[in-house]
């Protein structure tokens, strides 16, 4: 589902961020990005959802190839990938329902298909009688959830986290854990950038390492392998 071959990505003020990756992901995996401060691992996220272009080679994300997509096609991209970021990135002017919702209303989904749905993944990530609060008068940790129901509400193929518990504290941190594990069980790939060694070494997945731009290390199974 993600095939990326021969990437470079070269910043305009010319910093080399990835050094020539090859990396093939199948629908469904659970893959740990892990890596050094400044390896690339943000970068690596990005080209996946065309926030970035790759400088040189091919990235495909279920076919598609996003190096070469239109402008116009970025939408239908991005409609199968949901993203969660450290920092939550809610609206702070809408509900935790209306920030939820938001991403279904601009496809233009009937209401009470919007309605159900919100409710939904809302439930799913155990926030359901949150649903009228404002982010502002939530916990970091309810605040992630309102992140990632948002992030899973279209359905998307593949969930990317770049370091989705780096705010959070340990205990917050495994309940995340827990709603990614769950909603990759349910098919849906996940790719995880991660700091956290104990996360990593305690839920063992697919570890991919990145140091200087190039892959050092995909094992499955894998451990985190850096001393904190
Ligand atoms: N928009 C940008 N413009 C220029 N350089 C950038 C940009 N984004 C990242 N870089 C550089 O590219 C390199 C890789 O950055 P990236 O954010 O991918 O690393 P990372 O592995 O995610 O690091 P961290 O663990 O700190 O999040 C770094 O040297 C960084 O300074
Ligand atoms: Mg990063």
């Amino acid at each position: 589902m993600i095939k990326m071959q021969g990437v470079y990505k070269t910043y305009p003020n010319g910093v080399t961020a990835l050094n020539g990756l090859d990396i093939h992901i199948d629908q469904g995996e659970f893959v740990y990005v892990v890596g050094p401060s400044g390896a690339g691992k943000s970068t690596f996220t990005k080209l996946i959802y065309r926030e970035e272009k790759p400088t040189t080679g091919t990235v495909l994300v279920n076919d598609m190839d996003t190096s070469t997509m239109k402008q116009r096609r970025i939408p239908m991209l991005r409609r199968q990938i949901g993203v969660v970021y450290q920092d939550f990135r809610l609206l702070p002017t809408l509900t935790v329902y209306e920030n939820v919702a938001f991403a279904l209303e601009v496809i233009e989904e009937n209401p009470q298909n919007i309605r159900r749905r919100v409710m939904d993944v809302l439930d799913q990530v155990r926030l359901k009688n949150k649903a009228r609060f404002l982010p502002d008068e939530l916990s970091g940790g309810e605040q992630q959830r309102v992140s990632i129901a948002r992030a899973i509400v279209n359905h998307p193929k593949v969930l990317i986290a770049d370091e989705p518990t780096g705010n959070l504290d340990p205990e917050t941190s495994w309940e995340i854990m827990h709603i990614l594990e769950e909603i990759n069980t349910a098919g849906t790939t996940v790719l995880m950038a991660t700091h956290s060694q104990e996360i990593v070494n305690t839920i063992r997945k697919r570890v991919i390492a990145i140091e200087d731009g190039m892959v050092v290390r995909d094992q499955s199974n894998g451990e985190y392998g850096y001393e904190m």
